[in-house]
Formats: structure tokens, C-alpha cells, sequence
């Protein structure tokens, strides 16, 4: 197999760096070996350093950046992770939201949603709530992969997914599918979309609705710190005043923005647009 040089490593973390990103670091290098030797052999490429001419400089080059990216970037995702800090979104975070929606409706932005869980679980926990019976939900998962959406889009998932799941949650969301799989119930399928959007596009996420509500769990941990601030301050353009940021449990918005406020509550921290008025 293709061994990456420091040079080669150096001007790879650049072109993924500048596409979507995600910072190949130095302790990534042998995954990244194995997960992309073969798309040189694919290509019938000799070494890393011609593949990283291939990706800045051939007429192909965007279908392979995309491949590439598929290849690397984490994508792990399962039902109900974090379940400490969807139990404050349920009962803290949607009464306030519920008690100063304009209307009866909700926009919620799953922002890295990979292939679909975590989008599908708002919508279970949402379609779920008391408060919300009635209410006009609209719950948008946007990812970078196109292979992940393809599988959001479907629904259909195995035992990997729901590790997290009760019997009485897998009874209540899923549908059972063939071979001991499991495919999201039509109800809380619907109100979910999916869309291609890259973080670092401003232009493209400018076009998305306000929010209520952002979820961007486990995706910041893999960008630079320029470009956490980047992708945040798109969050504060997109939410409403007084609307909530939802990041992973390892991710915060420290030395990067003001633009947020800390909020103490019961079960959990989290992060609101402050309002001005
Ligand atoms: C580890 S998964 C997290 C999935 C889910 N949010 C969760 O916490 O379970 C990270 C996702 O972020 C996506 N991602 C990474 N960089 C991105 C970018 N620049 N724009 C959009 N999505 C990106 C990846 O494709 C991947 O599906």
C-alpha cells in the first residue's frame, strides 16, 4: 500500500481543508492511506502526491473530491446519542420554544445530519410532545455526503443504528423491514427533509428558512478554529432571536463568537441568540 509522505500529507489536509473543512491531521494519516489507496489504484495513480494533483488540478476533480470526502470523513451517527441533552430539549428547551413560536409552527435545521438518525429522532421526540400536537414541524437535515442522504432518504436502518433505543421506542417510531432491519414510520418520516449543503457555503445555507432551533452535534470537533467561527456565525445568521444552538457534548462555543448566550438550565447547558429587542 501507498505510504502518504509529510509533504504529501501537508498538501492533502489543504485540499480537504479548503473543500469541506475537515482537518486531516497527522494521526489520521494511516487511516486516510488505507481508506483512499484504492482510488489510486482506481485512477492507476503511482503515488498520494499525484492524487492530490488529481484532486486540485484534473477535469475530474470535483467528482473525486467528492468520493474522497465520502471516504473520510467520520460519519457514525445512531437514534436518541446523547440522551442526557434530548431530554432538555424535550422538557426545556421545546416549552420555551412552544411558548414564543410565532404561529403554531417550528423550523428546526439538523446541520451534519449524516444518515438521517438524528433528524429522525427530533422528529420522533417532536411528533411525540404534548405541546406540539397540531403544530406545523419542519425539520431539515443537511449533510455533505451525498451517500449518507441517499440512506437518510430511505429510512431503513439495522442494529448499529439503534443501539440506543428502548423496545419500547423501537415498538413506538419503527416499522419492522426485512432481515432484522427496521425502516422510520411513515408519520415521523414526513416531516423530515434532506438537502446537500456544504457548512462552508454561506451562499447556499443563506437561502434556508429561519430557525428555531440548530442542531450541529459532532461535526465542529473535526474543523479548524477559523472555521468553527465561520460555520457559527452562519448558525447566528440562520436562527431567530432567542433560538437555540445545539452542539455535541465535546463542543462548545468558547474564544470562538459572542454571538451566543449560555443558558443554565436544569439538565443541561446550552447556547441562544440572545434577542436584542
Ligand atoms: C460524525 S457525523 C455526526 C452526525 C450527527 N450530527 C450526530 O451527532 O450523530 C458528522 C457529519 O458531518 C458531515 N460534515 C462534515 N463536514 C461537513 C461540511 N463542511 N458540510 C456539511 N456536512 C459536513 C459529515 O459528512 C458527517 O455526516
Amino acid at each position: 500500500m501507498a505510504e502518504m509522505t509529510p509533504e504529501q500529507l501537508r498538501l492533502l489536509r489543504d485540499v480537504f481543508q479548503n473543500a469541506c473543512g475537515f482537518v486531516l491531521r497527522e494521526d489520521l494519516k494511516f487511516i486516510a492511506e488505507r481508506r483512499l489507496a484504492p482510488r489510486l489504484e482506481a485512477l492507476g495513480l503511482r503515488d498520494f502526491g499525484t492524487y492530490q494533483r488529481y484532486l486540485r488540478f484534473d477535469p475530474r476533480a470535483k467528482e473525486e473530491l467528492e468520493i474522497a470526502i465520502d471516504l473520510l470523513l467520520p460519519r457514525e451517527t445512531y437514534f436518541f446519542r446523547e440522551p442526557a441533552q434530548l431530554t432538555t430539549y424535550v422538557d426545556e428547551v421545546i416549552p420555551r420554544l412552544a411558548q414564543d413560536a410565532v404561529g403554531r409552527s417550528l423550523h428546526v435545521w439538523s446541520a451534519g445530519c449524516s444518515s438521517g438518525e438524528e433528524p429522525y429522532t427530533l422528529s420522533m421526540l417532536m411528533g411525540d410532545h404534548p405541546l406540539l400536537q397540531g403544530w406545523d414541524m419542519d425539520i431539515l437535515g443537511t449533510d455533505l455526503s451525498q451517500k449518507a442522504l441517499s440512506m437518510a432518504r430511505h429510512a431503513e436502518y439495522g442494529p448499529s443504528a439503534l443501539r440506543s433505543t428502548t423496545p419500547e421506542q423501537r415498538a413506538k417510531f419503527f416499522d419492522s423491514a426485512e432481515q432484522g432491519r427496521v425502516k422510520v414510520k411513515r408519520e415521523f418520516k414526513e416531516r423530515v427533509r434532506f438537502g446537500w449543503l456544504n457548512l462552508l457555503d454561506g451562499g447556499g445555507a443563506r437561502l434556508l428558512p429561519s430557525m428555531d432551533v440548530i442542531f450541529c452535534r459532532n461535526v465542529l470537533i473535526y474543523f479548524d478554529t477559523e472555521t468553527r467561527r465561520r460555520v457559527v456565525q452562519l448558525f447566528s445568521e440562520r436562527l431567530r432571536e432567542g433560538g437555540y444552538l445545539m452542539l455535541g457534548h465535546s463542543e462548545n462555543l468558547f474564544s470562538l463568537t459572542t454571538r451566543f448566550e449560555l443558558v443554565q438550565l436544569s439538565g443541561d447547558l446550552v447556547y441562544r441568540k440572545p434577542r436584542t429587542g
